[in-house]
């Protein structure tokens, strides 16, 4: 039988740091409010597109493996904050990278899309319709961000990361996953002047206005994400004991909590990045994987369970058996252009950008 080996991973954090007392000087909250709601200390702030972004994780992550960019069949590349529609941000990624060979897709079930992506791409091994594929997560949150709502504009962070898949005849990977969505909260998150039905009602095309609402997804999210895992470990035939690491979505650290006790695990088996990273949607559980790696928390040959939910409302969980390799084959240089500018220099950028005002708030720039 053919497996989807995980042989490569790299990740490409943009440097702008924008931490709560960034923030609220110029939105009205508080490093209090912040840490004690969702544990988010900071977030960063990307300086580039997505494409550059997900092009170095994508590279560092075929340096990992050891394989080279034209031996690459398959580019799968979640994320909710294209830098366009047409074309796609995987056929940029694929220029980058001179992979010249790969079909390229994008996939976007918001939060969920890496983890969709993975089930896609290993799928695609798994039926022999390719053999080397890279799967990115990426997101640029911050121009679709309306910054004149603190409900939301206070959770969500950029950054990227990149895994890459290759067949194999061990039994590693994903080895089972369980999918879902409850569609009936899909209007639970939603960014309004984003898509077709807008460019009227006062609401020009591009400038967002989020509807959220946080109660309703967190108790949706609690349960997707539990009984997501639930099912994967049971297709998997795994118990709790097995689980050596849990890198879950991380938009907030009290869903997470709340998921590691209805699963029965104790929270030193659960990797975090929220409290620096905030929520990066599709690009946050493949930094936390390759963070997890990095650090050591990855054992070789060890499970790791992987529950995710975003905005559709998607939800999910995939059990990997990790291989018996945990260290880089090898590094690249690649890295972004140097950023010389703030996080919030940056925000404010995107805000004068999108006019500086919206429905009535202004919001407070600094003078130029
Ligand atoms: C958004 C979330 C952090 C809110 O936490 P919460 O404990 O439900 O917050 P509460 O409803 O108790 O508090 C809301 C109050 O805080 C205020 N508030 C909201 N955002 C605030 C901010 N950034 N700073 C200060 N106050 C804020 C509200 O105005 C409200 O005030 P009011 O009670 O006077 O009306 C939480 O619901 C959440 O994380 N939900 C999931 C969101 C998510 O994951 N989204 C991404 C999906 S992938």
């Amino acid at each position: 039988m053919t497996y989807a080996a995980i042989t490569g991973w790299g990740k490409c954090m943009p440097p702008a740091v924008l931490d709560n007392a960034g923030l609220s000087t110029f939105i009205d909250t508080t490093d209090e409010w912040i840490t004690s709601r969702t544990g988010i200390k900071e977030r960063r702030i990307s300086h580039v597109p997505m494409t550059l972004m997900s092009h170095v994780a994508a590279a560092r992550a075929l340096a990992c493996a050891g394989l080279e960019a034209a031996d690459v069949d398959l580019i799968v590349l979640g994320t909710v904050s294209a830098d366009e529609f047409v074309p796609n941000t995987a056929s940029g990624v694929q220029l980058l990278l001179g992979a010249h060979k790969a079909a390229a897709m994008d996939i976007n079930t918001a939060c969920t899309s890496f983890l969709y992506g993975l089930s896609t791409a290993t799928a695609m091994i798994r039926t022999g319709v390719v053999r080397n594929a890279i799967v990115i997560g990426v997101e640029g949150i911050t121009p679709y961000m309306d910054w004149t709502n603190r409900n939301v504009a206070v959770l969500f962070g950029d950054g990227a990361a990149a895994v890459v898949l290759q067949a194999s005849e061990q039994a590693t990977g994903v080895i089972a996953e369980k999918l879902g969505c409850y569609a009936d909260a899909r209007h639970t998150l939603r960014v309004r002047g984003m898509g077709t039905i807008y460019g009227n009602n006062n609401l020009q095309l591009g400038d967002t206005q989020w509807d959220f609402d946080g109660q309703e997804i967190f108790k949706r999210a609690v349960q997707g994400m539990s009984l997501a895992s639930e099912e994967a470990m049971k297709r998997a035939n795994v118990k709790v004991s097995d689980i050596g690491l849990v890198v879950p979505h991380q938009a907030n650290l009290r869903i997470i909590e709340a998921v590691a006790k209805r699963c029965d695990v104790p929270m030193e088996r659960v990797f975090l990045t929220v409290q620096k990273y905030g929520n990066m949607s599709s690009a946050t559980v493949p930094v936390a994987l390759v963070e997890a790696l990095e650090e050591g928390r990855v054992q070789p040959n060890s499970i790791v369970l992987a529950p995710g939910f975003g905005a559709g409302l998607t939800w999910c969980a995939h059990v990997i058996r990790w291989g018996d390799r945990i260290t880089p084959l090898g590094t690249t240089d690649l890295d972004l252009p140097p950023c010389d500018k703030t996080g919030v220099e940056l925000v404010q950028d995107v805000i004068r950008r999108k006019g500086g005002t919206t429905k009535g708030f202004e919001v407070k720039l600094p003078a130029r």
